[in-house]
């Protein structure tokens, strides 16, 4: 496919790209995952990936904050521009686009650490904060943010893998809210969760985007019309459909979403 794929209402004056992907191409040695992806990120939305087991929905992912650079064998062309910057552009430091754009994965992965050190310590690590009182407020308000720390609050130097699945998955999101990122990119992040843990990263995603932009990759069709204002349909490694998430459920415009959505593939 090889137009741009931009959602209806882009032109609407209350929207604003945040990041703008334009021609991304990624081979994994000979193998290409991601196919001429085009598609505008709106800012303060939270934009739902969806797309069969494969079809290169993490892979897309990783290309926003160049997490797959690390991996050895890669090839990328293609542009993402964030604030009127390419990340891929050979001025650009990793370390700092990887500070501008968190990321929470399926599984919580906690550092082997206490919980206020997992939220205080890429806060540290960038300069953002010194050890003592302004630590402690980041910490506290991280967790604020997070909605975690009444639960929290009094056993700050346990470790954070002492904690509940749905607790560590929210202490993760702490850890990356506390660096003060402007995208968070979250790659099934309650897949390994029971259903009240999930309902609150939901209620969570629909606060933080009040502040960050979001893009959530997720297999569950009702979180997705549950929390996602924009959703984009990935298969075979192409971009086949990006509309507002209403659009993209009731009324596609594309069959191969349709026949995706009604449970006719994947
Ligand atoms: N590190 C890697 N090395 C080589 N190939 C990879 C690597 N990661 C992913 N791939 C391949 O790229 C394609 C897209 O994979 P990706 O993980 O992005 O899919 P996905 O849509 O996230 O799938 P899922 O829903 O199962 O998580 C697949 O064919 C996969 O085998
Ligand atoms: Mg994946």
């Amino acid at each position: 496919m090889n137009q741009t794929v931009t959602s209806k209402d882009s032109t609407n004056q209350n929207m604003q790209t945040k990041v703008n992907v334009k021609k991304l191409n990624l081979w994994y040695g000979n193998n290409q995952a991601l196919n001429n992806i085009s598609i505008e990120l709106q800012k303060n939305k939270i934009t739902a990936l969806i797309g069969p087991s494969g079809c290169g929905k993490s892979t897309f992912l990783r290309c926003l904050n160049r997490m797959n650079d690390l991996i050895t064998g890669v090839n990328i062309e293609g542009e993402v521009i964030i604030d009127n910057k390419n990340i891929y552009d050979k001025d650009i430091d990793e370390v700092s686009v990887r500070k501008k754009i968190g990321m929470v994965f399926q599984q919580p992965n906690p550092f082997p650490k206490s919980i206020y050190e997992n939220v205080a310590y890429a806060a540290l690590k960038h300069g953002i904060v010194k050890k003592g009182k302004t630590c402690d407020e980041l910490v506290e308000k991280s967790l604020i943010d997070s909605g975690l720390w009444n639960e929290v609050k009094d056993k700050l130097n346990q470790p954070g893998t002492s904690l509940s699945g749905g607790q560590q998955q929210r202490l993760c999101i702490a850890r990356t809210i506390a660096i003060s990122p402007e995208v968070i990119l979250m790659d099934e992040p309650t897949s390994a969760l029971d259903p009240i843990s999930t309902e609150k990263i939901e209620a969570l995603m629909l606060e933080l985007k009040k502040k960050y932009t979001i893009i959530t990759v997720t297999h569950n069709m009702q979180q997705a019309a549950r929390v996602a204002d924009y959703t984009a349909f990935f298969h075979l490694g192409e971009l086949i459909e990006h509309d507002e998430t209403e659009n993209i459920f009731i009324n596609p415009k594309v069959k191969k979403t349709e026949d995706y959505i009604t449970g006719r593939f994947g």
